[in-house]
């Protein structure tokens, strides 16, 4: 059963009507389903069980890092994958062990990796020689080792959109595999650090399983090599990637997932990580927003609606598709019409779809934007002084405002004046 469907002709979250929340919490407006996150987890750990892999996964907070989420899905049992100091204290903030922390991303500094090993974090994915002699100096510095895993780009390609694929030699992501054995040697001989692991991570939004198959073949036949050739490693780092359904896709179902997991692994003595973002909560969540306007163009019908391209940037940002749905439910025998669907913005690229049939929409009519839990309220911004989106989190019949929106006040003083403009 869906978390988000029609019942008495409502839209409802679990057992809420949005409607109800919109008229209380006022629009535009996150909402996120707890069973729907926990229920992706859950299937994605059953189908590892299934498939004999062991593992740990490690939620990629980047996807939507709100407290409660992180709370949720780590007390479903998941750990973190974060990429930033930031996101690395959202997670020990949420009670995510250390233990199950993974810490990405190809540009951590020095203060955010003493961060990290004074928490005492499972391991760096270190993709560049200089980031490695980085973290050998802090961690020689602090007097504790750094447990590494090298990220290795493997030259796949994700077949997804060239903005979220990172597996490819261009990409500024991982290490190729023919330096890997020198970093080995490096490592060798720099202070204070233990590689312990392999890492990959090819792009987001796979929805495509060969991709998959041909990155961890690659990953697992160097672990091979490198361990047969000495090197204690002892966990493999399968990345995240796993699309979901926005439109009509067919991403790799789990178990077809864990399969190419699983033959990967054969003849492996390891541990395994997994990064999962969108996967988990992507289609737990919708933007809700009110229509304000409907203008009749020359040749086009506008719906002008009160999220904007500040509130859910993927539509402007990658031409992604959002099913965009009435929280009334339409007669099954309505005609539709032909709508572009824009914000408020002045750029003409605040727009979440272009013709796209829709049945009648009036002024103060309400909609749902579907499949907004990742990469929504995380990449929002304030352009154009706009209030944020608050987040909302139900579970059953309760909700709750788990991030507010700020007054205009507090947005406008967050710039400080300086003194000679004062005078
Ligand atoms: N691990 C690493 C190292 C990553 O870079 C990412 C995502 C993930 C895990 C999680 O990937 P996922 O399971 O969510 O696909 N803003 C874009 C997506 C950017 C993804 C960046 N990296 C979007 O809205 O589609």
């Amino acid at each position: 059963m869906s978390a988000f469907e029609y019942r008495h002709g409502q839209l409802h979250v679990e057992d809420l009507p949005l409607e109800n929340i919109a008229q209380e919490v006022g629009t535009p407006f996150f909402c996120y389903s707890t069973q729907a996150m926990v229920n992706a987890y859950n299937s994605f750990s059953d189908a590892l069980a299934k498939a004999g892999v062991k593992g740990t996964i490690c939620y990629a907070l980047k996807a939507n890092s709100n407290q409660s989420v992180i709370q949720t899905l780590a007390k479903a049992g998941a750990g973190a994958d974060v990429v930033s100091e930031g996101e690395l204290r959202r997670a020990l903030e949420a009670g995510v062990d250390p233990k199950k922390i993974v810490f990405a991303g190809v540009g951590k500094k020095p203060s955010e990796m003493a961060v990290g090993l004074k928490a005492g974090i499972l391991q760096f994915n270190v993709e560049s020689l200089p980031e490695l002699e980085a973290l050998s100096a802090v961690a020689q510095k602090m007097g504790v080792t750094a447990p590494v895993a090298f990220r290795i780009n493997p030259d796949v390609d994700a077949k997804t959109h060239a903005k979220i694929s990172t597996g490819k030699a261009e990409n500024k992501f991982g290490i190729d595999i023919p330096s890997v054995r020198n970093f080995v040697e490096q490592a060798k001989v720099l202070p204070n650090i233990a590689v312990e692991s392999l890492a990959v991570h090819i792009g987001s939004q796979l929805t495509d399983a060969s991709p998959f198959k041909d990155a961890f073949a690659r990953l697992a036949s160097l672990y091979k090599e490198l361990q047969n050739a000495g090197l204690p490693l002892k966990r493999i780092d399968f990345g995240g990637g796993l699309g979901i359904q926005y439109k009509d896709e067919t991403p790799p179902d789990l178990s077809e997932y864990a399969q190419a997991v699983s033959e990967a692994m054969q003849g492996l003595d390891a541990e395994c990580i997994f990064e999962p973002g969108r996967f988990l909560v992507g289609n737990a969540g919708v933007l809700v927003t009110e229509t304000i306007y409907v203008k009749d163009g020359t040749n086009r019908r506008f719906l002008i609606i009160d999220a904007a391209m500040n509130d859910l940037i993927r539509p402007s940002l990658y031409d992604a598709w959002h099913d965009i749905t009435p929280l009334k439910q339409p007669d099954a025998n309505t005609s539709l019409t032909p709508c572009d669907i824009v914000g408020p913005i002045c750029e003409s690229g605040d727009t979440f779809a272009t013709q796209r049939p829709l049945p009648e929409i009036a002024a103060g009519d309400l909609l749902a934007m579907e499949s907004a839990g990742a990469y929504g309220a995380v990449m929002a911004s304030s352009y154009n002084t706009r209030l944020n989106a608050p987040e909302i989190l139900v579970k059953g019949d309760q909700y709750a405002i788990v991030r507010k929106r700020v007054d205009y006040d507090t947005l406008i003083k967050q710039d400080i004046l300086p003194e000679w403009l004062s005078k």
